[in-house]
């Protein structure tokens, strides 16, 4: 059994005698450790109360575009870009037209155009309806464009006919829907990942850092398992669970962090520096804790070793990334810091935007390597994590 956790999913359920079904899906899927929110079409209305699917969720169900309520808690791009994955269970035959024209006349409509994340579908119709050209053809061009299409079933259907239509059972749904957040992308490969802040110690009880939640690096680190690499996670204090299929080294200081990256890039292919590292330590650290007594106190700094262009220079091989964050002239700092650091390619964003970045659940970057910059546009961070990690993944074996 596939574990979710931390999986944000959408479940969608359109018009079909299956909608009872998918109060199941969403049980199952909070089971196994996902976050879920539904999303119900008018159609689906009639086959559902949207009240079951909000008991069961614990959240607003939302249906209508202009569903004040349901805005109020989570508007509807915002929920598109909440999302790991939109799952439509069961998918219509009436919708997936309305998906495959890139028509926006509900809300789930608007959702399915507006959301980065994976997206996957469940048919459900009569056995006549599956079988007309027309549907299997949008069928087909759905799953040309990335969409997963999980089923349908064969057998006898609420109709009375036998044959193909009926939706795939809930837990193979919720299997295959798992199995998509693996890929081979990175099988047989190292990764490893600062993250985090350091903390540089200025006496027993105090020390200086910055605000680093460690978010970006846990969800590079996720998405680097999921992409099937041996993935090693160096991590300053954080607030966050160890990523399942990870070795996680906890350091406090950049000192350790440095340590703990020369001798894990040893054998590493990739190396991806998300920690904010803190630029200055005490100079000397006191023995026993400052007094507070007097009126101005001097602390003398000496600078940190700068851990990615020290692992960049030592192992020439490796494919190391780095990120930039910047609060003005994001690109052109970002391009500075690809060269002076000896990196392959720096993640730029823009920290003087109160929405994104540090301590935020959301990113917007840019990718910058020699050869182009390519935009990432606001997302959440486990979905830009692994948006990262397959760009990482085409250059790295692109070079090799
Ligand atoms: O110089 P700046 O801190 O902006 O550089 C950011 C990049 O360098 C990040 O990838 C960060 O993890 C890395 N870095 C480092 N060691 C330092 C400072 C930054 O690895 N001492």
């Amino acid at each position: 059994m596939c574990s979710l956790s931390n999986k944000r999913i959408i479940v969608g359920v359109t018009g079909g005698i299956a909608a009872y079904k998918s109060a199941e899906i969403v049980r199952r899927l909070q089971d196994r450790g996902a976050e879920v929110r539904v999303v119900m079409t008018p159609g689906a209305e009639e086959f559902l109360r949207p009240l079951t699917m909000q008991a069961l969720s614990g959240h607003p169900v939302h249906v209508g575009l202009l569903d004040e309520k349901a805005e109020a808690g989570m508007g509807h791009i915002e929920l598109a870009r909440w999302a790991d994955l939109l799952l439509i269970a069961p998918a219509s035959a009436d919708f997936m037209a309305t998906m495959m024209h890139g028509k926006a006349d509900s809300l789930l409509a608007a959702v399915y155009l507006a959301t980065p994340a994976l997206v996957a579908v469940a048919p459900a119709m009569n056995q006549g309806m599956w079988q007309h050209p027309a549907n299997l053809d949008n069928v087909e061009k759905l799953a040309q464009r990335g969409v997963t299409i999980i089923g349908p079933d064969s057998g006898s259907q609420a109709c009375g006919d036998t044959g193909p239509g009926r939706m795939e059972q809930p837990d193979t749904i919720i299997d295959q829907a798992s199995a998509m957040f693996i890929n081979g992308l990175l099988q047989g490969t190292k990764v490893v990942i600062t993250a985090g802040p350091t903390r540089e110690a200025l006496d027993p009880v105090r020390y200086i850092s910055n605000h680093s939640s460690g978010k970006m690096g846990y969800a590079l680190a996720t998405a680097a398992a999921d992409a099937g690499a041996d993935v090693v996670l160096i991590s300053g204090p954080v607030n966050l669970p160890t990523p399942e299929r990870c070795q996680h080294i906890p350091v406090i200081s950049a000192n350790e962090m440095l340590l703990a990256a020369l001798e894990s890039a040893q054998k590493a292919d990739v190396f991806i520096a998300t920690a904010a590292v803190a630029d200055y330590r005490a100079a000397s650290v006191a023995e026993g804790k400052i007094k507070s007594s007097d009126e101005v106190l001097t602390i003398k700094l000496e600078k940190n070793p700068d851990i990615v262009s020290t692992v960049a220079s030592t192992n020439e091989s490796l494919f190391v990334v780095g990120f930039a964050a910047e609060s003005a002239n994001v690109e052109n700092y970002a391009k500075g810091k690809l060269k002076t650091k000896s990196l392959n390619a720096i993640i730029a964003n823009d920290i003087s935007r109160p929405d994104i970045g540090f301590n935020s659940d959301e990113n917007e970057v840019s990718w910058i390597d020699d050869d182009s910059t390519i935009s990432f546009s606001k997302r959440s961070k486990a979905q830009l994590g692994r948006d990262l990690i397959a760009q990482i993944a085409c250059k790295y074996n692109d070079q090799n």
